[in-house]
This record gives structure tokens, sequence and C-alpha cells, in this order.
């Protein structure tokens, strides 16, 4: 058995308020606790999308009565409320940009929308990016213009992961995350019709793959960007991009750990200690996870706890298996079962 400190998952989509079909903040923070992670930073791109006081508040009340781990909420940038988000910050995770397509509305195509946020977002708090190859490149010029702290969401690619280095080389405020779908799977992958496969940033190639694991050192932290969308959605004939995570996202890390291909400490130096630091977390008191690093299983949908009833690692054999979580004190989470209650779960910026 090895004891882990309480583990940040800085990018989760929780769906509620407005597409509770796919998920909500009560199965979402099951799926955190069973996938011993006690912290979630949730994305602003729901039903409506936060990005206003009102909105703000429709969210963090669904949570409070719901979570049963604990949370953050982004709010997210559009064209024309950078003045209300910077007053917003201190209640936030963060402000999320999106400078590249995706699922959700909150889009800023132009760059003269980006302005704005870079320069009225307060600094202590990170402002974070989807944006992919070349608009990612724009956003480090950003951050180095702005002086400011960026974090690149879900990094990819081979030529991503060296232009951080280098970035980072120079001085540059730039930290990042790459998912664990983006290390263990490749667009040539077999056994997912291509529905599933659809995911944003897409799949890449092997070589792509071998770099991020080469270049682990430069990467910041592991994030799931669970991005929960049902079997029946994933399978129609307009499938939206995403994938599950949350419950995936340590066993598959831990077995990594068993084929050394990572060590215990890299994995919570990125699960822990980087994202405290980079999202400004406060230590949860009395919380740590325990998971048996030999327990050998079979990851099935079937046993997960998402509402969205699919996983794209179906069938895979990991070693490592998450035992006991204890949060504040509390059992949360204990073989197979959650125990937290909803609503037992605290904003970490209240
Ligand atoms: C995300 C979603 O479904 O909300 N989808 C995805 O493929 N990652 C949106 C996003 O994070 O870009
Ligand atoms: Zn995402």
């Amino acid at each position: 058995m090895i004891q882990l400190p309480g583990l940040i998952d800085p990018h989760v989509h929780v769906r509620e308020p407005g597409q509770t079909h796919k998920e909500d903040w009560d199965t979402a923070t099951q799926s955190a606790l069973a996938g011993g992670v006690t912290a979630i930073l949730a994305m602003p791109n729901t039903k409506p999308p936060i990005f206003d006081d009102a909105t703000l508040e429709l969210a963090l009340s669904a949570a409070r009565n719901k979570a049963r781990c604990d949370y953050a909420q982004f709010v997210g940038a559009g064209p024309d409320n950078a003045e209300a988000l910077s007053a917003l910050a201190n209640q936030s995770a963060g402000l999320k940009m999106y400078l590249d397509s995706t699922f959700g509305e909150l889009r800023l195509d132009d760059m003269s929308l980006w302005t704005p946020h870079f320069i009225n977002f307060p600094k202590h708090i990170p402002i974070v990016l989807h944006s992919e190859s070349r608009t990612m490149a724009a956003g480090i010029l950003f951050a180095a213009i702005y002086d400011r702290p960026i974090h690149i969401a879900h990094i990819s690619l081979k030529e991503e992961v060296l232009l951080i280095k280098a970035a980072k080389e120079r001085g540059i405020k730039v930290t990042c995350e790459v998912a664990p779908h983006h290390l263990f799977l490749d667009k040539d992958l077999t056994g997912l019709t291509p529905g599933r496969l659809e995911v944003r940033p897409r799949l890449a190639s092997q070589a792509d793959v071998n770099a991020l694991w080469e270049n682990l050192d430069v990467i910041d932290c592991f994030a799931t960007d669970h991005a929960p969308h049902t079997v029946a959605e994933k399978d129609s004939a307009s499938p939206p991009p995403g994938f599950p995570g949350l419950e995936t996202m340590l066993p598959l890390l831990l077995n990594a750990v068993n084929e050394k291909r990572l060590t215990l400490n890299i994995l919570i130096e990125k699960m822990h200690s980087n994202p405290c630091r980079i999202f400004n977390i406060p230590e949860q008191q009395e919380t740590y996870v325990e998971v048996d690093e030999n327990a050998a299983w079979e990851i099935r949908a079937a046993d997960l706890h998402s509402r969205c009833g699919w996983t794209p690692f179906e069938g895979w054999k990991v070693k490592g298996r998450v035992r006991r979580v204890v949060l504040r004190g509390q059992i949360a989470f204990e073989d197979g079962k959650i125990l937290a209650q909803p609503g037992y779960g605290r904003n970490i910026r209240a």
C-alpha cells in the first residue's frame, strides 16, 4: 500500500449547469473520489457558459449542494466581459480562454479580443488557454508581452512541448498540462469507432506521444480534461469531442509507474505539488489517498461512476488501484464505495 497526498485535477468538465444528462456535480465528484482526486477545477463551457456573476453563482450553488470532493470553478473569457471577470477572479479557479474551436460556445476568434483579458485578469491567478499549435505560440507571445502567467491546457504535440520548453528557458511564465489520453493513445489506435475517437486536441502521432514522454520534465501537471458525453451522443451522426478520464487517470499512471516509465515522485509533483502551486490551492488538511500499487484489474465502463457510460480505455488491464480516499479527516471513498455525501465538497476559493 502506498499513501499519496490529495490529488488535484485542474481540468474537468462537470456539465452542470445545463447538460446534466452527461454528468453533474454529484457524478463528476464521485468519479473524482473513485479516481483518487480530492479537488477538481471545473471548466466554464457549460450551458449557459460561466461568464459573469449570475452564471458563476449558478454553477457554485449546484456545487454547494452536490459536490462530494473539493472544487473551484473557472470563468470563461467572452468578447466583452474582461472587466467583470477580473472582479470575480478571487472567487474563481482562474480564467479560461478558448482560442481554438471546441465543444461549447466560448471562443475568442479575434486576437484583439484577447488583449483586455491579458491586461485585466489579476496576475496571481492563471489564465488557462485552450490553444493548439500556432495559436499556442501566439498565446505564449501574449504572456511574454503582458508579463503574466499562463497555463496551457492539454498539450499533445511534439512542437508544443518543445516550444514550451524554449519559452520556459527564456523566463516566460508558462506552465502546461497533459491529459492521460495524449500519453497513452495515438491517432492510429484501432478498436474505437470514429465518433468515440473524437476529442480536442485530436489524438496525435506516435512520434508526438514519444516526445511528450521524453519531455515530461517540461510538463507541469497531469489533467484529465474529463469531458463526458453519453454513449448515444458519441455514437450519433454528429459525435461531440471529448473523453471521460477522472477515474482512469491515476490507475493508468500507477501502471506506468509499475512499468518504470514514471516515478511516484514525478506523479506526486504533477498531480499535487505543481497544481497546488500554479492554481494557488491551499493544502487540504488530513487528506490522503491510499493505493494498492500491486492490484491488477481491468477497466470497465460499467464499474465507473461517470454518467457518460463509456471509457476509451475499456478492457485495459492495469496494475494500481485506489483503495481509500480520506478528505479532510473523513473517509470519502473505500473499496469501491463512495462514502462522502453530496455537499461535503468545499469551494477552495470560498
Ligand atoms: C471538451 C468538452 O467536451 O467540453 N472536449 C474535448 O474534446 N476536450 C472541450 C475542450 O476541453 O476542448
Ligand atoms: Zn477541456
